[in-house]
């Protein structure tokens, strides 16, 4: 911040807002796309919101793992309203300007949710391998406490590392290119406008990317990896549907993910064009938490059960 009034001081230019160029699309698609976004973007809302209703009314459901999928479709459903609702207003505007303050409010929560969606995963995970590998313990290892310690701890990862990196992002100045070719305020697209040495930041990006990417992703692997290896050790029928219907859907949802981050993060910006780039970027910020309430819940057997039981609930007190 200071770096930015000694430059104004010295009669420099500062940025004090940013051109979103959003989406590299033709003008006679645009309305189409327009309208696309939109459906995806209800859809993600309306879905978890669904979902976040049903485990809140139904008995049935408040169980641990019923307990993190609320959660987690609360962050899905923040996560797409960072970036959703500025995108499709962009699309309709001529000048998509968004101030300085506004695009580093935006990188905080992008950064926050997103991160909080990995840690979900993987207290999802855990919770799967404990149900899985020591059914009999389950409820005294998963007890209510330690369930909203993990989303406590979540929380208070996700906000310090979203708070990390939006403070060193605030110490940048931007002198004069302001065009950010993506849709929204990316980190690693604002650090390449930057006119002051982001090599701290980008030092930053390396070691907590890889701590907040890489170890959960093997949390959640081995995790997986212990449930397949106490299926194969006493392999019934019954134990194996249950495992492959209880965490089939899980590793959709994880591959999703960290297929898409990894693929983004790790490999070498160099050869991602900006087309790739906006893409993968459309597949995890509108694609992943539109999905994730279908692919966890709406094909699962306790989720339509409750979803009858709330509908006829409602009906009968209806008729009442
Ligand atoms: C998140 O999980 C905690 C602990 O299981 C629970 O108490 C809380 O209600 C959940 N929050 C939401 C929004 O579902």
């Amino acid at each position: 911040m200071s770096q930015i009034e000694n430059m104004t001081g010295r009669n420099q230019s500062v940025v004090s807002e940013f051109l979103l160029l959003g989406l590299p699309l033709d003008p006679d698609q645009q309305p189409l796309c327009y309208v696309l976004f939109l459906a995806m973007y209800l859809a993600t809302v309306l879905g978890n919101l669904l979902i976040i209703m049903l485990i809140r009314l139904d008995p049935h459901l408040h169980t641990p793992m019923y307990m993190f999928l609320s959660n987690l479709s609360f962050s899905d459903l923040c996560f797409s309203s960072v970036t959703m609702p500025k995108l499709l207003h962009n699309m309709q505007c001529q000048v998509p300007f968004i101030p300085y303050a506004d695009c580093l409010t935006q990188m905080y929560f992008f950064l926050f949710f997103g991160d909080l969606e990995s840690f979900l995963l993987v207290a999802m995970a855990y919770d799967r391998y404990v149900a899985i590998c020591f059914p009999l313990h389950y409820t005294t290892i998963m007890s209510p406490k330690f369930c909203l310690s993990l989303v406590v701890l979540s929380w208070v990862l996700t906000t310090f590392h979203a708070m990390l990196h939006t403070l060193l992002m605030a110490q940048l100045w931007f002198c004069e290119d302001n065009v950010i070719p993506h849709f929204f305020c990316d980190m690693s697209a604002l650090l390449k406008l930057a006119c002051s040495d982001t090599q701290v930041n980008e030092l930053v990006i390396l070691i907590m990317g890889g701590l907040i990417l890489v170890i959960p992703f093997l949390l959640i692997l081995m995790s997986y990896a212990r449930i397949v290896s106490s299926i194969i050790k006493v392999p019934s029928a019954r134990g194996i549907r249950k495992a492959f219907s209880t965490c089939g859907s899980h590793l959709c949802v994880v591959s999703l993910f960290y297929g898409t981050l990894i693929g983004l993060y790790l490999c070498p910006s160099s050869n991602n064009s900006a087309v790739k780039e906006t893409v993968m970027a459309m597949m995890y910020t509108v694609v992943t938490p539109m999905l994730n309430p279908f692919i966890y819940s709406l094909r699962n057997r306790d989720m339509k059960g409750a979803l009858g039981r709330v509908f006829r609930k409602n009906v009968s007190s209806f008729h009442l």
